[in-house]
């Protein structure tokens, strides 16, 4: 009860509500999921509990929370996993509150209902208090695409395949891109479990080997949402383009376990140009060696910034043993700030940190970035990796990454036609 009793008491300190009240309105009515837990789980937690949840890469939440049948079997897990911070998940330090739109936080108000609750033995409370159902809609999470790219033909994952990367390229035709179109909002569908992650980018046709020339369009990864850029920004997919996805398949290997992958992007289009053309690009050190066992290897890299750019999002890129990740901003007025730390990463929430502000960035910045690793023992047995080799850069999963990525495009409005 003392939870219970903290939530009036906040509530009361913030409208200047006097002792007695407190202690009437507590004792007034249990705390029931109809009127005061159901709300909660609507606001933060249906968007993934629900039969038909976010697929993050297959992050999908195993059960559904829509009904107090389906909650109450899980009340206890429920309030423990709110009250460590597990869920919902967002793993950004709590220094960073309110700058990020994709935030999942509760309330110290929520969380203190749920704890009470739960302390009451989860009653169920009156049918006529529950807020009405959200209504979700089914199929793609963004909203109706405007063009879906799907593979030529399904991919087959062979049984004997652990890890590999495959390029699949896609021609946009005449009727699919009939002219540049900017990129609004962008989704991914994996198309099998054994879907690591995938990065699309596009070239002109015929330019598909130049990679210093194709453009990154967007990727996937484990926990990552779909990608939604504000008014006047967006990614640039050309008329004439073919579009490369980089898959990486991850499996364990033996008959049986080949499966065939056919994920597909889905693409909403801004109705006009922009004049912002965003890029996502990382700053990686690449040269690192974590030696065995070591439970706090840090590597770190840096990019200063040329002209002026507005950054839109920061999504720290690591494997299996990536602890730590921060973002800070040294800028040429001599301050500095701290633009991202995440104190507990986790490799299977790959968060797209995305701006509620533009963050603007003057010419001169210099933006480091920092990664640590956890190499122990006891981290292997954990995520599946072996602690007694030293790791260095590579592609598969059981090597190591350090990409601190950034999106981001140059302040300047470049003016509305296409550069090439
Ligand atoms: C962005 C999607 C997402 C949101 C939002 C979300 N969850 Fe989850 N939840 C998951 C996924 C995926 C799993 C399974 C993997 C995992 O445990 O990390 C999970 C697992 C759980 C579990 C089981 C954990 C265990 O240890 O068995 C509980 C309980 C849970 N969530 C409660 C909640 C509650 C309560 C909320 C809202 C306050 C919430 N979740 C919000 C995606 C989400």
């Amino acid at each position: 009860m003392i939870k219970g009793i903290s939530v009036f008491a906040m509530a009361a300190l913030a409208s200047g509500f006097t002792g007695m009240a407190i202690a009437e309105e507590a004792a007034s009515g249990p705390v029931t999921f109809n009127k005061d837990v159901l709300p909660i789980l609507q606001k933060n937690c249906q968007d993934c509990h629900r039969p038909s949840g976010k697929n993050m890469s297959g992050m999908v939440a195993p059960m559904s929370f829509m009904s107090y049948e389906e909650v109450r079997p899980w009340a206890k897990a429920i309030a423990r996993v709110v009250d460590d911070k597990a869920m919902p998940p967002w793993h950004a330090s709590e220094a960073q509150h309110g700058k990020f739109r994709n935030e999942r936080v509760l309330s110290a108000d929520e969380l203190a209902t749920i704890a009470a609750w739960v302390k009451q033995n989860a009653p169920r409370g009156n049918p006529q208090d529950a807020p009405a159902p959200i209504k979700f809609q089914e199929g793609w999470y963004m909203g109706e695409p405007d063009l879906v790219v799907k593979f030529p033909e399904p991919f087959f994952v062979n049984d004997d395949v652990v890890d590999i990367y495959q390029d699949i390229s896609v021609e946009m035709t005449k009727e699919m891109v009939p002219e540049d179109k900017w990129i609004k909002k962008m989704e991914f569908a994996p198309g099998s479990e054994v879907v690591h992650h995938i990065i699309a980018y596009a070239s002109k046709k015929g330019d598909q080997g130049n990679l210093m020339r194709r453009t990154h369009l967007g990727g996937l990864a484990p926990g990552t949402d779909p990608a939604d850029y504000p008014e006047g920004y967006g990614k640039l997919l050309p008329a004439d383009s073919v579009v490369t996805f980089q898959m990486h398949y991850h499996k364990e290997a033996g008959p049986g376990t080949g499966r065939l992958d056919d994920s597909v992007m889905a693409l909403q289009f801004h109705d006009k140009p922009v004049e912002h053309q965003v890029t996502t690009s990382p700053i990686a050190h690449g040269n690192f060696e974590i030696p065995p066992f070591h439970s706090d290897w840090k590597v770190g890299g840096a990019r200063t910034f040329e002209e002026d750019v507005d950054l839109l999002a920061l999504m720290p890129h690591t494997h299996l043993r990536g602890s730590y990740a921060k973002y800070t901003a040294f800028y040429p007025d001599g301050s500095t700030e701290v633009l991202l730390e995440v104190p507990g990463y986790d490799f299977n929430w790959q968060t797209n940190y995305s701006f509620k502000d533009i963050k603007k960035i003057p010419a001169g910045t210099r933006i480091e970035w920092e990664v640590h690793y956890n190499n122990s023992k006891e981290n292997g047995e954990k995520n599946g990796f072996n602690p007694a080799e030293s790791v260095r850069f590579g592609q598969p999963t059981t090597d190591e990454m350090d990409l601190g990525w950034m999106s981001y495009s140059p302040t300047k409005a470049a003016g509305t036609a296409a550069s090439d």
